[in-house]
């Protein structure tokens, strides 16, 4: 059978995104398939589909983007338990497909139950985000009492990362442009702005301890995180690939060998009944609008996730 789904054929603009024809993907052991509702946009589509990341080589084309998506359970692979056909879940695709979430199919190596107040775009863009967000403050090893520096607190990941780092009691202070600043507040984080001065602003904003730092957004602040919390040991970068060399833990995840976050869906899905988390959604646009999706996740500034939503009928 073929199924629907958006699709680029060569790299390039947002606009060579299309929707075309594929056979249908299938659950192999371990996954689930699923009939999406919606999916997620995040940075890392982007830099594939422009031919720009390291990655873009390894897909072949035409390439369905999107790692992120939510439905219900239409097809369950051998070895998975608890979950039935009919399920609704929220989760990602195995990531070293680098895609295929945009679909009107789509298999999902991770997943948790969809809580049912959440809505499907706020369940589509969450999958890579928690896990992301969940790996890296297990590995600083954030817990209650601890003050948490998070560079690009506005942002799919770093907006996921506030809140689940105040539900584990760690005072958190993030950083965003000076449109962003009253977001982040929200999110539950005391806000300034990134940039040049970030160690001398910090400082002035409270008893300028900071014990720990994530760098979510790779825009070369790593130096004056180190000064912040005075060892390269208490900070972790996701996206600046000098940290190594700075002594900093650069965390891939799956694609770094990494234990994953992936636990952090059910948990995430736990705080959000409890009315402690969201999913930030900035924009939801039709799976047919992929194009214009693409062209809002190129320009800044952020307010969390963009989402597209599976029509009826493609
Ligand atoms: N290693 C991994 O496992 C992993 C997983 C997911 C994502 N990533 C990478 O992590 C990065 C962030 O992903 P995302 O989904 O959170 O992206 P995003 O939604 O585009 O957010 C990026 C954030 O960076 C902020 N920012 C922009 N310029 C900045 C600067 N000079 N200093 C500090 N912050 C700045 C933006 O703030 P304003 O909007 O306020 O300007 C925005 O909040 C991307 O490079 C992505 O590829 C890595």
């Amino acid at each position: 059978m073929l199924v629907f789904a958006v699709q680029f054929d060569r790299f390039g603009p947002s606009e060579v995104l299309t929707v075309g024809a594929f056979p249908e993907p299938h659950a192999g052991r371990g996954e689930v398939r699923v009939r999406v509702r919606a999916a997620g946009v995040s940075p890392v589509d982007v830099a594939l589909r422009a031919g720009r990341s390291p990655s873009s080589e390894k897909i072949d084309l035409p390439h369905i983007p999107g790692v992120d998506a939510a439905g219900v359970v239409d097809e369950v692979g051998p070895d998975v338990t608890g979950t039935a056909v009919g399920d609704e879940v929220f989760g990602a695709v195995d990531v070293s497909r680098l895609g295929g979430a945009s679909a009107e199919f789509a298999v999902l190596k991770f997943w948790a139950a969809k809580p049912p107040s959440m809505s499907w775009e706020e369940a589509g863009a969450s999958g890579t985000s928690v896990e992301t967000a969940t790996r890296t403050l297990d590995l600083l090893d954030v817990r209650e009492g601890a003050t948490l520096l998070i560079d690009g607190a506005a942002g799919g990941v770093g907006g996921v990362a506030v809140q689940l780092a105040v539900a584990r009691g760690a005072r958190v202070i993030g950083t965003g442009s000076p449109a962003n600043q009253a977001f982040i507040a929200r999110l539950g984080a005391i806000p300034t702005t990134y940039g040049q001065g970030l160690p001398e602003r910090v400082r002035a904003l409270h008893d300028g301890r900071v014990d720990l730092a994530l760098d979510v957004a790779g825009a070369g602040s790593l130096p004056e995180l180190i000064t912040l919390t005075e060892t390269a040991a208490s900070v972790v970068t996701i996206a600046d690939f000098t940290g190594p060399r700075l002594g900093v833990r650069l965390s891939l995840g799956e694609f770094g060998g990494e234990p994953s976050g992936h636990h952090g869906l059910a948990a995430a899905a736990a705080l959000f009944e409890e009315g402690r988390f969201r999913l930030p959604v900035q924009e939801v646009f039709a799976m047919a609008q992929a194009a214009r999706a693409h062209a809002l996740a190129e320009r800044g500034p952020r307010q969390g996730k963009i989402a597209l939503t599976a029509a009826d009928s493609w």
